[in-house]
């Protein structure tokens, strides 16, 4: 995954010039205006958003676990969802380092940064601070969105940490645009999920590419 990081600076200097400090609606507004009208950027987007904010709003999860987080467009949008809850608390994985940095960055100017955790590197580097260091025994929803040939992967391994229980919400965004096709078929498959793909459309196209989300719930 090729990070344009001269990109991520317009947009971060974008959003700076344009939205409000501590106001995560206008935060969110300006890098939509910013993906729709001068780059497009790989943020989940309002579209697709959406359908993972009700999901959150329907199962009011308290632990969320992200892997991806890019410029933390998700994390704002998700974890404000949460901000009222002083039990519940977001936790973005983010592999770039630089990235990481700029998720930080977003999350103090929207005034987000006490109810996420950015952690840096891969699941598989994080899962053992995620139980030891932050005491998260299991995750109530998980949003996948970072490479695509690791969504499969890394299900597993949290699946083999026993980080889902019964409840445990999962949504993963991309199943058709790039595409995850191993991991749809797997979750498709699964005995202890119940999945529900959304078809919709790609991020900041107007409908012009199509993509789906998957959300699975763990019914045993
Ligand atoms: C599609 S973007 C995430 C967009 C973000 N979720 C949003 O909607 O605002 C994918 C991100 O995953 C990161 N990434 C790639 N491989 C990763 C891995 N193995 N673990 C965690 N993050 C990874 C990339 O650096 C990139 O920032």
């Amino acid at each position: 995954m090729e990070i344009d990081y001269n990109k991520v600076e317009r947009l971060i200097a974008y959003v700076f010039r344009t939205a409000t400090q501590g106001d995560a609606e206008s935060i969110l507004a300006a890098i939509d205006t910013f993906c729709y009208t001068q780059e497009w950027c790989m943020n989940v987007g309002d579209v697709k958003g959406q359908f993972v904010t009700e999901a959150i709003l329907c199962h009011k999860p308290k632990i969320l676990v992200e892997l991806g987080g890019y410029v933390g467009y998700s994390a704002i949008k998700f974890s404000t969802l949460i901000k009222d809850d002083p039990g519940a608390h977001y936790y973005t994985i983010e592999f770039d380092s630089i990235l990481a940095c700029v998720i930080e960055k977003m999350l103090r100017f929207a005034g987000l940064d006490h109810k996420v955790t950015v952690l840096k590197g891969n699941l598989q580097e994080n899962i053992t601070a995620l139980k030891e260091k932050y005491n998260v025994q299991t995750i109530d929803f998980l949003f996948i969105d970072h490479i695509k040939s690791s969504y499969l992967s890394d299900f597993q391994l949290a699946e083999s940490y026993g980080l889902f229980h019964k409840g445990t919400v999962i949504a993963a965004d991309n199943i058709i645009n790039p595409g995850a096709p191993d991991y749809l078929s797997h979750m498709q498959a699964h005995n202890k999920f119940e999945s529900n793909l959304i078809d919709t459309e790609y991020e900041y196209t107007k409908g012009q590419e199509k993509d789906a989300v998957l959300i699975s719930i763990c019914i045993e």
